[in-house]
């Protein structure tokens, strides 16, 4: 059993002692354990130029243009059966080195675009994929906030598990972390998080999420998208179910139907009807490239006026 520890923290700062204390937790009860720092790492930002996208959905296997640490981080991340993020919280969500792992994560590490590129292969049209990109991973997230402005970190922590299909065993928040270092209590529950993760790796299908229950009985989730003049309409801004909110006995309750939960993002045919509809937009796209139309604004703007740059 391997668990994985990873802090976007300073060196030897709180996150990153804060992760080691839920990895001292895995190696005590026989966990083989290791610690990345992400800032450690070369780890360019995705450009959004869709190379993965095409290729995976085409046949063409997993792959990015970027030849950096990438590769080597997802190695180790697959390899584990655990893993334990503990992310610094920056403008009330994840430090960016965080989003920019999400976004590498993105289409390519999608776990149904790899379920839907192991089924090309399977049938004689498209290259292998790893298999270990199709197994579901135990992860944990633990954030730390100099104040409490923390509100949107939770979502962006089960949008990363989304990509993946990764099942959250705990999801823990830590606002005025400042005087973290001497605070028994908070690296009780860091323990806890260690511990949680081993027993979860231990038999991943039983294994079960272990923090706030939240508002979205689906996902859990805190946070809610209103559209205007919807009167309580909600979308859950992590597994995209609309439903409605409501407060019942001082209680918040958000309510949907089961035609809701079928598209919800974290479900697999959610994320095949996700998927498909890509597909098809991507069709369109290059139906779109081969018109007069599309080439002409295409041209037009290129010329229109050229970007500035710093002098070198
Ligand atoms: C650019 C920046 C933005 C920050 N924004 C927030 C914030 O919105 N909310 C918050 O609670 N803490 C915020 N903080 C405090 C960090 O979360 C805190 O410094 C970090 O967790 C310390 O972790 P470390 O000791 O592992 O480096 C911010 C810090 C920086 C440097």
């Amino acid at each position: 059993m391997k668990i994985l520890g990873i802090s976007a923290g300073t060196k030897n700062g709180r996150n990153d002692a804060m992760c080691k204390e839920a990895l001292r937790a895995a190696k005590e009860n026989g966990a083989e354990i290791e610690f990345i720092r992400l800032l450690d790492l070369d780890i360019k930002h995705c450009t959004g130029c869709t190379a993965c996208v095409k290729a995976i959905l085409g046949g063409k296997g997993n792959l990015c243009v970027f030849k950096d640490d990438f590769d080597w981080f997802l190695e180790k991340f697959y390899e584990a059966d655990g893993i334990i993020f503990s992310i610094p919280i920056f403008e009330k969500g994840t430090a960016g080195i965080f989003r920019t792992i999400m976004d590498r994560f993105g289409p390519r590490m999608s776990r149904v675009h790899n379920l839907i590129a192991d089924k090309l292969y399977k049938e004689g049209n498209g290259k292998e994929i790893n298999p270990k990109f199709l197994e579901e991973k135990a992860v944990s997230y633990m954030a730390l906030g100099g104040s409490e402005w923390i509100t949107n970190v939770e979502s962006e922590f089960s949008i990363h598990a989304l990509t993946i299909m990764g099942k959250i065993i705990n999801k823990e928040v830590f606002p005025w972390s400042t005087g973290i270092m001497v605070d028994d209590k908070r690296f009780e529950k860091a323990h806890e998080i260690g511990l949680n993760m081993v027993e979860a790796v231990k038999d991943i299908e039983k294994a079960s999420y272990k923090s706030d229950k939240g508002v979205c009985p689906n996902c859990h989730s805190k946070n809610f998208y209103f559209p205007e003049n919807s009167g309580a309409k909600a979308i859950c801004c992590q597994c995209g179910i609309e439903g409605e909110v409501s407060l019942n006995n001082g209680i918040i309750e958000f309510n949907y139907s089961e035609d809701a939960l079928g598209h919800a993002h974290t479900n697999l045919d959610g994320q095949i009807i996700h998927a498909n509809d890509i597909k098809k937009n991507l069709i369109s796209l290059f139906e779109d490239m081969k018109t007069d139309k599309y080439k002409e604004r295409m041209a037009f703007y290129k010329d229109f006026i050229k970007e500035s740059l710093p002098n070198k």
